[in-house]
């Protein structure tokens, strides 16, 4: 990193220019960036599968079978690759066989983790896999250990993807799908060390050892296995994990959430905010490349060939509910900042991608960092949102490795690089870089020499706004959405790019 340049003020930091290098070597790519690092999340959990995807066949919403056609078009807009589903801590107390058969039959229950609100069961099973066809993407099923049985489980696989004459099998066929489901992904039990059961390390090895056993491949379908791994900095956990389960998963998880006061009991309002808070979010949201190098070490010992992929299937921010609201339905808004928290961190996972084959940020509509928000027949797109749709031009494409110089964005005592970037090659030979200059307060010049490649004609597109804690509302709902930019230059060995203050710029080089 180049020497500091902001000092302790946003003045200072106003009147420094930054001083940024980068060489991408655009000859050395050799791993791909697994596009469902652009993955989702839903679970059962205030307004997200209920109102924000599910509205039912008689809603004066345009729906197909009961399924809201606007979110569907939005999610397929940004390529949404893998939905996971059904929670979280919801996954620990569903009963997949509540949620199979005629609606109006299907028993109630209670949510006790999320607002203790009733759960009709009316979006379950063949539900789920209609939206996942709705979208085109793939289906991540989470599988309940912490109060379901071996049973339990072995049975939803058999009635997921089986196509022979079995109990399960038929059920299905009776419950009106013939065939069986493409299911890829396959949670045995989540945060098994918390809301799914409080186990220790070892005991759930064991657990998963034995769900696992029953968990079969039919026909040709080839589950692809994630263990419930830690959350933060608990390398114990991948230890035991990796030592005792090895290569029976193909994945193991991780959950890093960031708060921004880094206090679970405070968390921060996620509109009102001052740039002490940003800075601290950016700051937290950072740590991801630490919770990555750091298990991916751990997991580099037990596998070297990097068989198992590291899936962070829950990540985001989280910061206090929105006033008037249901704490347990952890419905907040979505700002310039959670933006860039999303366009850093998808940066540090295409910089992973040897070792991060998937990541679900928490949660898709209505809940957490969502994508959606909803408020009956409206509909917005968030921040965050545009950014998975401008970084969806890195889904399986080629990582460039790439070396940075970033200036410091500083903030009283603390400072984080102002710069960060990954960079890819598409099947077509396009590179895409995606950069964020995180400084609110000054532009952030960047120097980029492109080895084993020449730039011909760049083009580009830039999210920011006024303000960090500008966001979309009902109201006014383009208040920050992509721009086309052009403040690059094409020169000797490579071109230079202006970022503007508290921005994300996509370019795309040929
Ligand atoms: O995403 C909200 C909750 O956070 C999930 O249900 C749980 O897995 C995590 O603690």
């Amino acid at each position: 990193m180049l020497a500091s340049v902001g000092v302790h003020t946003a003045e200072d930091s106003a009147a420094a220019p930054a001083v940024n290098r980068l060489v991408i070597r655009a000859d050395q790519g050799k791993t791909t960036i697994s596009r469902n690092i652009y993955g989702h999340f839903s679970e059962h959990l205030g307004r997200c599968v209920y109102e924000g995807y599910w509205v039912g066949e008689d809603s004066p919403i345009p729906n197909v079978r009961g399924i809201r056609q606007d979110v569907v078009a939005a999610l397929k807009r940004s390529k949404t690759p893998v939905l996971r589903w059904p929670g979280g801590c919801f996954a620990d107390e569903y009963h997949w066989k509540d949620g199979i058969g005629p609606r109006e039959k299907r028993p109630a229950m209670v949510n006790t983790h999320w607002g203790g609100v009733v759960e009709n069961n009316h979006f379950g099973t063949h539900e789920f896999m209609d939206l996942c066809e709705q979208i085109g993407c793939d289906a991540y099923i989470s599988g309940n250990v912490g109060s379901g049985s071996v049973q339990e489980m072995m049975e939803w696989v058999e009635y997921l993807t089986s196509d022979a004459s079995s109990p399960m099998a038929n059920l299905r066929r009776q419950n009106g799908r013939e065939k069986p489901w493409k299911v890829r992904y396959f949670g045995v039990g989540n945060e098994s060390w918390g809301c799914g059961g409080n186990m220790t390390p070892e005991y759930y090895a064991d657990q998963f050892r034995r769900y696992n056993t029953f968990v079969k491949n039919y026909g040709d379908s080839r589950l692809y296995r994630i263990a419930c791994g830690a959350s933060d900095f608990n390398y114990n956990w991948t230890e035991v994990l990796m030592a005792r389960v090895g290569r029976r998963m193909d994945g193991l998880s991780v959950h890093y959430y960031t708060i921004p006061t880094g206090n679970w009991g405070r968390k921060g309002s996620a509109t009102d905010f001052g740039e002490d808070l940003y800075h601290a979010t950016l700051r937290r949201a950072l740590e991801m490349e630490t919770v990555v190098t750091k298990h991916g070490a751990i997991m580099d010992q037990h596998d070297p060939q990097k068989r198992i992929g590291m899936i962070v299937d829950e990540w985001g921010v989280w910061t206090d509910v929105e006033p008037g609201t249901n704490p347990g339905f952890l419905y907040q808004q979505n700002s310039l900042r959670d933006a860039l928290v999303a366009a850093v961190t998808l940066n540090i996972f295409n910089q992973h991608a040897d070792r991060v084959k998937m990541a679900n940020i928490a949660q898709t509509i209505n809940v957490l960092q969502a994508m959606i928000l909803t408020d009956k027949e409206k509909m917005l797109l968030t921040p965050t949102y545009h950014v998975f749709e401008m970084y969806a031009v890195h889904h399986d494409a080629t990582l460039l490795p790439t070396e940075l110089q970033s200036a410091d964005y500083s903030y009283g005592q603390d400072k984080i690089p102002a710069v960060t970037v990954s960079t890819s090659k598409d099947k077509s030979g396009r590179i895409h870089a995606t950069f964020c200059n995180l400084n609110p307060n000054a532009v952030a010049e960047v120097n980029c020499a492109l080895q084993g490649a020449q730039a011909g004609k760049i083009s580009g597109r830039v999210l920011t706004a006024p303000t960090i804690q500008a966001h979309n509302t009902f109201e006014s709902p383009q208040t920050v959405q992509p721009a086309s930019f052009s403040d690059f230059k094409v020169q000797a060995g490579g071109f230079s790019v202006t970022l503007p203050a508290k921005s994300l710029v996509a370019l795309e080089i040929e």
